[in-house]
Parts: C-alpha cells; sequence; structure tokens
C-alpha cells in the first residue's frame, strides 16, 4: 500500500496581505509589497515554516476601469513576477517560486528563457502559473491584439506549452563539458533546434540557456472551464482550483481526472490545490472580530475583488484546532493536495497559522515539510527526461 504524500502548502498573498483593505491595518507596512526587504523576509518566514511555493500572481495590465476605487487598494503597482522571484532566489534557499506568466501576451521563447534562467538562479526552484489572460483589458498593453475568443487563446496556449517544453529541451543534460584543457564549452551533438511549424508560431530555437535544474519548471494553472479543465489534463503538475466547499473540490477533482485519463494520463496523477484564506485567534469570537477589522477598513466604493484577487478556495475562521479540523477534513475526503494560501493580513494572520496550525497538522501526520533540493523533489514530482529529437 502507498501511503499518501502529506499536504503541501503555498502562499498566494505576499505582505501586507490578501485582504483588499490589508495596507489600511495599524499593524502593517502599508507599501510592504513594493518592499523587497519586506517580501524576502515574509518569503523567509514561510520557507522556515515549511510551505513548498511562494506563488505570485499577476496581471499584465493596469486593473480596474474605475480609477476611485483602483485608488484605494494596492493593486495598482506590483513587481513583475520573475523579476521579482529572481531577487527572492537569492534571498531564499528551499522555497518554490512560482511566476504567473500569459500565454497570450508573450513569446515562447521569452517565457522559456526566463523560467530556465530562474530555474538555474534558484537551484531548481522554479514554477509557471500559466494564464491564458482572462482580463480582456491585459490586451491595452500590447501591440498585438489577440483575439479575445476562450478557445482560441487555448488554442495558442496548447501550442505555447509545446515549444516551451520544446525549448527547455535545446541542450542535453550533460552538453555544457565546460573543458578548458580541449577549449570546448559544449558539445555541439548536444543541441538541437525546435524547428515547430504551428498556426500561432514559427519557432526555429534553439533556446540560448542550458537545460534546467529541474528539466522543465513545475506547470501550475487555474483552470475552471471545460476548455481549461482539458488544457491542465494535458499539461499540467498542479492545479489551482477555486472550490468553496469539500463538494464543490471532489466535483473538480473528478472533471479533472476525466481530462487526464482523455490525455492518456493517470487519474490522481495532477495534484489539486484549492485556495484557503485562514483567520485563526484564540476563540472564535476574537477570528470573528479581526476579519470584521478588515471589513470595516474596505472603503465603501472598493470594488468587489477581481481575478485574479477572488481566488476563491475555503475561507476558515476560528481557533487553531478548528482551522486544522477543517484543513484534515478536506485532506480526508481526497479534496486537496496542498493549499494555495491566502494570508488576508500578514504578519497578523500568517503568524499563528505557521506557528499553531501547521505544528498540530504535523502531529496528526497531514503535514511535513517538504523533503529535496528542487520544487519538483518539495511536491514528489519526478524529473521530465529529455524529449526524443
Ligand atoms: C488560485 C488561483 C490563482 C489565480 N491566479 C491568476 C493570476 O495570477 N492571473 C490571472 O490572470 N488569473 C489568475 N487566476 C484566474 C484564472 O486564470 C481564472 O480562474 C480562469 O478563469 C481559469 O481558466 P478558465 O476559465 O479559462 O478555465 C487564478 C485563479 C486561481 C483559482
Amino acid at each position: 500500500m502507498t501511503t499518501r504524500r502529506a499536504l503541501r502548502f503555498s502562499s498566494i498573498a505576499l505582505p501586507p496581505g490578501g485582504h483588499l483593505a490589508a495596507w489600511r491595518h495599524p499593524s502593517v507596512q502599508p507599501d510592504a509589497g513594493l518592499d523587497l526587504a519586506a517580501v524576502a523576509a515574509y518569503a523567509r518566514r514561510i520557507e522556515e515554516a515549511g510551505f513548498s511555493a511562494l506563488f505570485v500572481a499577476d496581471v499584465a495590465a493596469v486593473r480596474g476601469e474605475h480609477l476611485d476605487s483602483l485608488s484605494r487598494t494596492t493593486q495598482a503597482s506590483s513587481f513583475e513576477p520573475l523579476t521579482l522571484l529572481s531577487a527572492l532566489a537569492t534571498l531564499t534557499e528551499r522555497i518554490g517560486l512560482v511566476a504567473t506568466a500569459t500565454t497570450s501576451f508573450n513569446e515562447p521563447f521569452h517565457v522559456a528563457r526566463r523560467l530556465a534562467s530562474l530555474d538555474h538562479i534558484s537551484g531548481g526552484r522554479a514554477g509557471w502559473n500559466v494564464d491564458t489572460s482572462v482580463v480582456p483589458r491585459e490586451a491595452g498593453g500590447f501591440v498585438r491584439n489577440e483575439p479575445d475568443v476562450h478557445e482560441e487563446r487555448y488554442e495558442r496556449a496548447e501550442d505555447f506549452l509545446r515549444i516551451v517544453r520544446e525549448l527547455w529541451d535545446s541542450y542535453a543534460d550533460d552538453a555544457i563539458v565546460a573543458d578548458k584543457r580541449s577549449g570546448l564549452y559544449f558539445r555541439p551533438g548536444g543541441r538541437r533546434p525546435v524547428g515547430h511549424a504551428g498556426t500561432h508560431f514559427r519557432v526555429a530555437g534553439p533556446l540560448n540557456v542550458s537545460r534546467p535544474p529541474q528539466g522543465h519548471p513545475v506547470i501550475f494553472q487555474a483552470a475552471s472551464t471545460p476548455t481549461g479543465i482539458a488544457f491542465a489534463g494535458r499539461q499540467a503538475d498542479v492545479v489551482l482550483a477555486a472550490a468553496r466547499s469539500i463538494g464543490d473540490a471532489c466535483a473538480y477533482r473528478a472533471r479533472l481526472d476525466g481530462a487526464l485519463v482523455a490525455a492518456g494520463r493517470a487519474p490522481r496523477s495532477v495534484q489539486v490545490w484549492p485556495g484557503l484564506s485562514p483567520i485563526v485567534a484564540s476563540s472564535e469570537d476574537e477570528a470573528a472580530k479581526r476579519r470584521d477589522e478588515l471589513q470595516d477598513l474596505l472603503h465603501d466604493d472598493t470594488p468587489l475583488p477581481a481575478v485574479p484577487d477572488d481566488t476563491g478556495g475555503l475561507l476558515v475562521v476560528g481557533t487553531p484546532e478548528q482551522v486544522a479540523d477543517r484543513i484534515a477534513e478536506w485532506y480526508e475526503a481526497g479534496a486537496a493536495d496542498g493549499f494555495t494560501v491566502r494570508f488576508p493580513l500578514i504578519p497578523a494572520d500568517a503568524d499563528p497559522f505557521l506557528d499553531e496550525v501547521l505544528p498540530i497538522l504535523a502531529r496528526r501526520g497531514l503535514f511535513a515539510p517538504p523533503e529535496g533540493a528542487t520544487l519538483r523533489d518539495f511536491l514528489g514530482l519526478s524529473r521530465p527526461r529529455r524529449s526524443a529529437a
């Protein structure tokens, strides 16, 4: 009998927190999200506690049409994910670094090159959250106007992923010999072009970065529609689910399993990480008071959170034991292999979760800090072999 892998946790919120009004809370530095030292301190904190990944969400555009409400949130100014994570790679040692990058407004070569570089810089800790730009106004920042048709975006994404993987396989794992004596830096036979011609791209390659330490950085995706789930079934290693109940999450898993089988992959071979927003306090009353305190800081006309900030998932308010119980329930029902945690307020909501909830889960055998050196190791994923030419 195989034992089930312990739960994995990743953080999707950066300081000062995932709640729209977090920046106004008396306990935080309001512009912490634009302060590398503050973000790095948070990354090291969750790394120390045993989180597997720091996830940087992104929209490649200025968000929101309503300037009045936008001007009351931190959303209009944030760091580009791969740039931020390259800096964090040098300030952390054993946490996965997952960058969101869109397939609709990038070229495969750019994304393959940046992620391969991040994987080298971080010693194999890079991940890619593939998004196809659900937010139409992303087109506003770019010369090319991609047809805003869901199916076509996924067609392009499919092509995009195939090319990115081929680019990562440009070099054999042992192509770089760096032999001072013979003067040979890389084996010419250890490198090959891509030569892809399809509907959306014509890419000759090869990539100008050697094969990433993980072979391929880990692929994350947040699918919800049938087209998105079919895509995840073919392409993803981990899926971020917006499920709000155990029933939702199990139904989601069943749909994903269907997509996996259709793609010739084993059911359950892709991990499902629903969202989780925990508010932990010593009593239920105190936890509820903390939640209300943040809600009260919302300006009257602050908008409902827009994608990707409304990442759905499980909102749990309670004592450490109560929060651990809810998480255990999801795990035991097979509703989650991990969670994408969105702390409403950082560090106030992160501290009790990391210091109290995780140890309870560890004592119950549901959580253990990840082992190994690479993000693939942390998640129990094997390293892909270089494809045959
Ligand atoms: C945990 C989570 C994280 C997400 N992160 C992003 C993001 O960084 N950028 C973005 O544009 N959308 C993000 N989304 C939104 C998804 O792209 C959106 O749910 C989309 O509708 C899923 O794909 P589909 O509708 O094409 O199937 C996220 C969703 C979830 C659940």
